[in-house]
């Protein structure tokens, strides 16, 4: 893959595409990990003396028209404070403002572009070429075939990665290439089917595979348990079955129930007692599940073990949260709600590398070849 690193880019005009679509609520941006985990690249292109045209989406807007509300204004505002520097919101591809004011320019949300979602060729080469270099930065929109995603990469006289999309790549190989074992996968979250290419990719690299969630309910159910009325996928039971035959999926055996997702109060109870009505929101981690993380060198985290967000349901994912905070293995987590849950619990610190990917963590780690990075030379 070529890298940021590997060239000269003193006094250039550079365009960066960049992953900036953070959680904003009320004008206000809830999470800036992203912005945050940008800004090595943006600082090394203004040490080389570069003028920069930094780009990103913000959510899903209709394209073809300026939204006010998915504008990348509070961006500009969140990360002009963050790097202490002046940055001008650039309104269209067009203007002639682009390289001539601050040293540090923001395009308007890129989905706002026809021809973006469809990763058109014209866009994609109006992107490449506004600048002498086109750096891609954007891991957590490496898995989307658009034009700034994919095409423009391909057609600029000269791309590469960029200082993040470096260090994710090589904290993801970690745990999939050079792994040290035992090496232990905690998959979980409430669909066994959003998760089926990761567990069945994982099933022939990990040692154990420790699952929660609607997850976990799928294989307990697929184990001949009753689980009640909780969350169960019944086409994925035999699908199920087939990957618990590897011996590397492990079961909770204490469960955490209640009626209602909003109920105020739980009961734990031991798998074979859960009863018609009961609906699983939680697990405990087993002492099994507690001994193998620790004993493990290699650990990766996607997915809460339980519905953290509700008083009643959160003592599961705390519990796993701290237990890898206290392994000494190489520890890997990504997916927003799994970092959410990092952030409520722990300090992020405390986990070797946290992912900006969602989508893309996912399919990286099922082995796939993201378009980006296909673009980009593997
Ligand atoms: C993400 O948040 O996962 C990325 O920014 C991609 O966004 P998208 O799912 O809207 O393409």
């Amino acid at each position: 893959m070529r890298l940021l690193k590997d060239q000269d880019l003193s006094n250039k005009n550079v365009v960066v595409r960049l992953d900036l679509n953070v959680p904003i609520q009320d004008k206000q941006i809830i999470d800036s990990t992203r912005i945050i985990s940008s800004v090595p690249t943006i600082k090394y292109l203004i040490d080389k003396n570069c003028k920069v045209l930094l780009t990103s989406h913000l959510g899903r807007p209709e394209e073809g028209k300026f939204d006010q509300d998915f504008s990348m204004s509070p961006v500009a505002k969140k990360l002009s404070e963050i790097l202490n520097h002046e940055i001008d919101l650039i309104d269209s591809l067009d203007s002639n403002d682009i390289f001539n004011t601050t040293q540090i320019q923001l395009l308007e949300n890129l989905r706002f572009l026809i021809g973006e979602k469809d990763n058109n060729e014209k866009l994609g080469n109006q992107l490449a070429n506004k600048g002498d270099v086109y750096i891609f930065d954007a891991f957590g929109t490496a898995h989307r075939k658009q034009a700034s995603t994919h095409s423009a990469i391909q057609q600029a006289k000269f791309s590469c990665a960029g200082l993040l999309l470096e260090k994710e790549i090589n904290s993801l190989d970690k745990a999939l290439t050079s792994i040290e074992n035992p090496f232990t996968a905690v998959i979980a979250g409430s669909k066994i089917s959003t998760k089926l290419e990761l567990i069945a990719h994982l099933n022939s690299k990990a040692d154990f595979i420790v699952v929660g969630g609607g997850i976990a309910n799928t294989f307990l159910k697929s184990q001949g348990f009753d689980v009640g009325e909780s969350l169960v996928e019944n086409d994925m039971i035999e699908i199920a079955k087939e990957l618990f035959n590897s011996g590397k999926i492990i079961l909770p055996n204490k469960v955490v129930v209640a009626d209602s997702i909003d109920s105020n109060s739980s009961t734990t109870k031991n798998i074979d007692s859960v009863s018609g009505s009961d609906k699983i929101f939680d697990i405990n981690l087993t002492s099994n599940m507690s001994e193998i993380l620790k004993n493990s060198k290699t650990i990766l985290w996607n997915g809460p073990i339980g519905v953290f967000e509700k008083e009643p349901f959160q003592k599961g994912t705390h519990q796993l949260a701290k237990t890898i905070a206290g392994s000494e293995a190489f520890s890997l987590a990504g997916g927003g709600e799994t970092i959410a849950a990092i952030n409520k619990f722990i300090n992020k610190d405390e986990v070797s590398y946290c992912s900006t990917g969602g989508g893309a963590f996912l399919e990286y780690m099922e082995g796939k070849l993201l378009p980006s990075i296909e673009a980009l030379g593997g």
